[in-house]
């Protein structure tokens, strides 16, 4: 989604407002620009695509301003065109946003009707004239804002930079994140996320949710909904502790693959209790889990397909019965709600509009809320009764992965913490499966050394027009996100199916052009899955198979390729089976020339529906 950044300098600040724009890419654009004051005057520059074409414009055209707001473009309303790209501006201020203004429409009736010109099909534009308007009205900036916040209507955040005001920049937050950063000699920072500031400053104030704030250098001055001044608390943060550069490697998706064993025992690490063999949650529960009932689970595109495979591990080891359902789609479905339920929204970025609603619908609805979240400042770890926090670090590359793997493995530790205080597992069932959990990192380190075998794989499925994946249990929702990964970053047509629903149509695209990656570990259905899988081969369908060797042999069937995992339990095989099919989707894109950090029309954090 859109990135915001807001800066006031001692000295010229284009290139920082370039720099902190640089660190937000991360969460996908489609153009940029930034404004700044030349002597009082606003002066901006703006560029389709890339930064880059942004940066060579400002060597020709170059800004000298100490006060100016910068913002990467994800584009909504209106085509990502230079004219389109923020900021926008009248002859009185400049705004950049995140987010959607819901009523623009409306307001830009109004507008055009007291004399306003638009010349964008942004909703951003309606902001900029309803502001303009107070200012011609007579009304100071700060006045001017403040009388135009309660008109708005959305979620969304603000940055705004005033004509001939030099020391002034204001910021208002309604639903997107919004950060203030506190820098050296009083310099001061407004951004989307601490990650923006990270380079400038540790010292951040995180924006409430319908707070604004005037900044002024050395003060930041906060008003919340109600424009009532209120103290928000600094933190000193730990964005700029995680190096936020690629390392050795060619692209920070390949570097978060290999970081997975890390951050996983880094994660498990906070749940369990290593010595005792137990699971130690670092968390009270808010409810009895004697009296709980069921379990409603709901998230986005990577997030979503983790916890469809906590749905099986809740389902075994704490009997409890799951419902799942996309955000996008649970939001508004009006569900019927269980008494003495639970909801767990699962999300990277704690920031993705329908989890978040989702949330909010859950507990307006009675059900308490664990939020397992990778961001322990989001809004959805915030609202949540619990944060349960994943540790995989900030994740820069649009297609998760760490954040996949972390969040099983904080899903798992919960079900696990379910189970036992249920009754479901006794104390050395549970240390058994704690033990199948604590060996997981070192079996992904043990699946990075398959990384030759991968890549080579990879240049098969580069060929390919579309890929079918297969799986059964955990192993189903695995295909399902082999399938998005491949597509999001490879841009080849791929699905994921229920190995057991193959007769019921798939079967029909099986020839020999279709590679099929059958995800088998050796469980309890590796059986069925080989008879679905002979039925792939009988119809001369190219086979690749992801399994350890004892599934391997089981097969029994000619091979366009294999992926050989070590042996290993299998209740949670699926936190390592994970990594090859990441490796895999990661090695077509790579060989075929695809941008594999920020691939096309995608976003890192959905803020919009
Ligand atoms: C976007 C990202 C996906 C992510 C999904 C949910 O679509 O590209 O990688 O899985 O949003 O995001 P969240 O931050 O809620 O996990």
């Amino acid at each position: 989604m859109c990135g915001i950044v807001g800066i006031l300098g001692q000295g010229p600040v284009a290139g920082s407002l370039i720099d902190a724009l640089k660190r937000l890419e991360y969460r996908g654009y489609d153009s940029a620009g930034v404004a700044t004051l030349e002597d009082g005057r606003l002066e901006r520059r703006r560029a389709e695509g890339k930064l880059r074409n942004l940066e060579a414009l400002l060597r020709e055209k170059p800004l000298h301003g100490c006060v100016g707001i910068g913002h990467t473009r994800w584009a909504t309303h209106g085509r990502p065109t230079e004219n389109n790209a923020h900021p926008h501006a009248s002859d009185k201020l400049a705004v950049v946003h995140n987010g959607i203004i819901e009523n623009f429409r409306e307001l830009r009736d109004e507008l055009i009707a007291l004399g306003h010109k638009f010349v964008t099909q942004t909703d951003t534009e309606a902001v900029v004239h309803l502001v303009t308007e107070q200012i011609r009205r007579g009304l100071s900036p700060v006045e001017a804002v403040a009388a135009s916040l309660p008109r708005l209507k959305g979620a969304f955040a603000l940055a705004i930079l005033f004509e001939g005001e030099e020391n002034l920049l204001i910021g208002a937050r309604r639903g997107a994140p919004l950060a203030v950063g506190y820098g050296e000699g009083g310099e001061m920072y407004l951004g989307s996320d601490a990650l923006a500031l990270a380079a400038f400053t540790d010292t951040i104030t995180y924006l409430e949710d319908g707070d604004w704030v005037i900044l002024r250098r050395g003060s930041a001055e906060f008003r919340d909904e109600e424009n009532k001044p209120v103290e928000r608390p600094k933190l000193k943060t730990q964005a700029s502790a995680f190096l936020v550069d690629k390392g050795n490697y060619r692209h920070f998706m390949a570097k978060e693959i290999h970081e997975q064993p890390e951050v996983v025992a880094r994660t498990l690490a906070h749940y369990i209790d290593f010595s005792n063999g137990c699971v130690r949650l670092p968390f009270e529960l808010p409810f009895d889990p004697k009296d709980l009932r069921a379990i409603t689970i709901t998230a986005c595109g990577t997030a979503y397909y983790a916890g469809m495979v906590a749905k099986y591990w809740f389902e075994r080891f704490a009997r409890l019965p799951v419902e799942i359902d996309v955000a996008s789609e649970f939001r508004y479905r009006d569900a019927p709600m269980p008494e003495k339920g639970l909801m767990i929204v699962v999300s990277q970025s704690g920031e993705t509009a329908d989890s978040l609603a989702s949330l909010r619908f859950a507990r307006a609805h009675g059900q308490k809320v664990i939020g397992v979240v990778n961001v322990p400042t989001s809004t959805i770890a915030r609202e949540s009764d619990v944060a349960a926090p994943t540790l995989a670090g900030p994740e820069i590359g649009v297609a998760s992965t760490k954040a996949f793997t972390c969040q099983l493995t904080v899903l798992a530790a919960l079900a696990l913490a379910l189970g036992r205080a249920r009754g479901v597992l006794d104390a050395a069932e549970e240390k058994r499966l704690v033990n199948e959990l604590m060996v997981v990192p070192g079996l992904l380190a043990e699946a990075m050394k398959l990384e030759p075998g991968i890549e080579a794989l990879s240049h098969q499925l580069g060929k390919a027009r579309d890929v079918l994946y297969l799986g059964r249990g955990p192993s189903y929702p695995l295909a399902l996100e082999g399938a998005l990964k491949l597509k999001e970053i490879s841009y080849i047509h791929a699905e994921g199916y229920a190995a057991g629903e193959l007769k019921h149509g798939p079967i029909a695209l099986i020839d020999e052009q279709l590679p099929v990656i059958v995800i088998a570990p050796t469980d309890s259905v590796l059986e069925k899955t080989v008879s679905n899988l002979q039925e792939v081969a009988a119809r001369g369908g190219r086979i690749i198979m992801v399994g350890d060797s004892h599934a391997i042999d089981a097969a029994a069937v000619s091979l366009a390729g294999e992926i050989r995992l070590p042996d290993m339990a299998p209740d949670f095989a699926a936190i390592v089976y994970a990594a090859p099919i990441q490796m895999l989707a990661y090695y077509t894109a790579v060989f075929m020339g695809k941008d594999v950090d920020q691939p096309r029309n995608l976003a890192k954090s959905v803020t919009v529906e």
